[in-house]
């Protein structure tokens, strides 16, 4: 559902004024802001932030100085934070799956925490990076989170502390459990299903005497799309502190990697209207940016954005489509518009994860500058 604002458009304006469209701005205090939400809300566990869902420099800095710690899951990723400042003790190896080069090069940089779920991956860890403290991944149930992650990663729980004994055998450190209930998770039985599981896994690791001190309960912290819509994260992060308290004592440390929850609500997609017709009795916007660029979360993020416009009058539903040459690229149908002219500024907010991340150079065109604010 589409909206008018006259009030934000003047801010907006500015930037267009001095970037240019398509740009997505984001702004470093609310980035900061939800850090110490997350922070306050969940005060046993640290953030490590997923920058899978936005690798920009600047937003990378923005964290290392407020004492994030990193969730990376490539070489590439592991330059760039280290890059923003990060120590390679704030960074955790997050991709079960690694190349072998990418484990040689955490070695080389001092970056000893990874993940894994599978014992071809083990085998690799203790050839690449000796004595690398590693964490099991566990498959917990992702129903109704927005995206599902349990399909592609995830060893059964039963099978955790018999690979926490084999990596102990390849010279590795175990290290402790780690799960993801699925993105953008509005469901918080998820996080305590995966909880108590964890939890089971962690007292048998210790009947065992398998070191298993560190629980990472990874990311999924949802966040709020549309004005009329509550924000789901405090209720949810309410419930998950009562659990973490209740099933872990003191001497586990508490980790998380949330992406989507720092870096959404940081992000403002500005666009313009380059093009107008009409078809099927309805006018159809051309925007200059769309599924292929910084709204490619529509297709690989199942997102859903409010659409903001500067204008006021009699809305009609009308069609947003993106300006490449695939006619995949429309972006909504059915949004109340007042009649929009070329030029002018449509804007989406919450937009600053998953969204230039994924973004392509399709047809030519360049992805939105991404433009820090104060
Ligand atoms: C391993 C891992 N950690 C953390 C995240 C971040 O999740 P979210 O953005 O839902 O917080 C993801 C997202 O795909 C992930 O795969």
């Amino acid at each position: 559902m589409a909206k008018t604002n006259n009030k934000i458009d003047r801010r907006l304006r500015d930037l267009v004024r001095r970037h240019g469209t398509p740009m997505l701005a984001i702004s470093r205090a609310v980035l900061r802001a939800q850090l110490e939400r997350f922070r306050k809300a969940l005060p046993r566990v640290e953030p490590f932030y997923a920058m899978k869902a936005n690798p920009c420099a600047a937003v990378l800095k923005t964290l290392a100085q407020a004492g994030a710690g990193f969730d990376v899951a490539s070489l590439a990723e592991m330059e760039a934070a280290l890059a923003a400042g990060a120590p390679p003790e704030r960074l955790i190896f997050a991709n079960t799956i690694k190349p072998a080069r990418a484990i040689s090069a955490a070695a080389a940089r001092g970056i000893s925490l990874m993940t894994f779920d599978s014992e071809y991956e083990l085998d690799k860890i203790a050839e690449r990076s000796p004595g690398a403290r590693v964490i099991v991944r566990i498959k917990v149930p992702n129903v109704g989170s927005i995206v599902e992650l349990s399909l592609k990663f995830g060893v059964d729980p039963a099978d955790a502390i018999s690979l926490l004994i084999k990596a102990h055998k390849l010279g590795l450190r175990p290290a402790g459990v780690s799960f993801h209930v699925g993105s953008q998770c509005t469901r918080v039985e998820n996080y305590i299903e995966a909880l108590e599981t964890a939890a089971i896994i962690v007292r048998d690791a210790r009947l065992k005497q398998v070191p298993c001190g560190i629980v990472d309960i990874g990311g999924g912290f949802p966040i709020r799309h549309f004005d009329d819509e509550d924000d789901p994260f405090d209720p949810a992060a309410g419930v998950i502190a009562r659990e973490i308290d209740r099933l872990f004592d003191a001497n586990v440390r508490l980790i998380a990697e949330p992406g989507r929850f720092i870096a959404g609500p940081a992000g403002t997609l500005v666009m313009r209207v380059v093009g107008k017709a009409i078809r099927e009795n309805k006018h159809w916007y051309y925007l200059d940016d769309g599924v292929y660029g910084a709204l490619s979360g529509i297709v690989f993020d199942h997102a859903k954005y409010q659409f903001k416009v500067a204008r006021n009058g009699r809305t009609q539903l009308s069609t947003l489509a993106g300006p490449t040459c695939d006619s995949l690229d429309i972006i909504a149908r059915g949004e109340e518009l007042p009649e929009l002219e070329l030029g002018d500024i449509v804007y989406a907010e919450n937009a600053g994860a998953y969204s230039l991340a994924s973004a392509t150079n399709f047809n030519g065109l360049e992805p939105a500058k991404a433009v820090l604010v104060p």
